[in-house]
């Protein structure tokens, strides 16, 4: 079942035990994509500043100089044991001039034998949620984490994501987004270099390298409870009202 096969890290972020108040919530207007009036705006939260590229200029990553380049990088990769079970690399896909660039965990099945992001049910899912902010999906830049399936689905070890993220930080150099939405607690926490869980790390506006950063759930996590989807929904109304601004 598809569903189960994406579920990944979804499971696994703790929601309780995090002693934090919830931030006020958005409330909705008919317009969703416009500010509820008076609704407050997300406290600042982390700032993470991994050095800029030109430090490593020796790197073929580095030296990149479009998302092609990037993904052919990454189809030749065996910088981690992930490489052993892929059938297809799993890059990203979408505007390389994209003002929102979307990160999630890693492939799924139907990502691995498409080589396409996003593309199983939590993709749908996915798409759905971005036209809800009238985005639609070739219009923002999608990828993850990792770029190679994790067998069964199982989280992305840290040794994997350490020799994955100077492709993700890459990309973002590349595509020089307005807004990062990160989603799930893989995806926040490794873009952020933080532990904290995602129900910490909600409602508030992060920055990587300057970039704001909203951390929403995963939504893999929405197809199995939809419960999440509330609070998703407020989520990526604040960055929608992010790119407007
Ligand atoms: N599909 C992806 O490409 N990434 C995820 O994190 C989940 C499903
Ligand atoms: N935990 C996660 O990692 N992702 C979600 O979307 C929800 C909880």
């Amino acid at each position: 079942m598809i569903l189960a096969e994406s579920e990944g890290a979804g499971s696994r972020e703790p929601e309780v035990g995090d002693s934090r108040a919830p931030a006020p919530m958005v409330v909705p207007t008919s317009n969703p994509a416009a500010p509820a009036p008076g609704s407050p705006s997300p406290a600042p939260g982390i700032s993470f500043d991994p050095p800029s590229a030109d430090l490593f200029a020796s790197d073929p990553i580095q030296r990149a100089t479009s998302l092609e380049d990037v993904a052919a990088l990454i189809a030749g990769c065996r910088r981690c044991k992930l490489c052993d079970g892929r059938t297809r690399t799993v890059p990203g896909e979408g505007l390389a001039t994209a003002r929102l660039v979307v990160i999630g965990e890693g492939p799924g099945r139907t990502e691995d034998e498409t080589g396409r992001p996003f593309v199983g049910r939590a993709g749908e899912l996915l798409t759905k949620i971005l036209e809800a902010i009238a985005l639609p999906r070739d219009q923002v830049f999608i990828c993850n984490i990792v770029k190679c399936r994790p067998p069964e689905n199982r989280l992305p070890q840290y040794d994997e994501i350490a020799a994955c993220l100077p492709f993700l930080y890459r990309q973002i150099e590349l595509v020089k987004p307005t807004v990062i939405l990160a989603m799930g607690g893989t995806a926040a926490q490794s873009l952020l270099n933080t532990k904290q869980s995602l129900g910490a790390l909600r409602n508030q506006v992060h920055r990587f390298r300057g970039i704001p950063v909203i951390v929403t759930y995963h939504p893999a996590a929405l197809l199995r409870n939809p419960n999440w989807k509330r609070p998703t929904w407020d989520d990526v109304r604040i960055a929608a009202r992010l790119l407007d601004g």
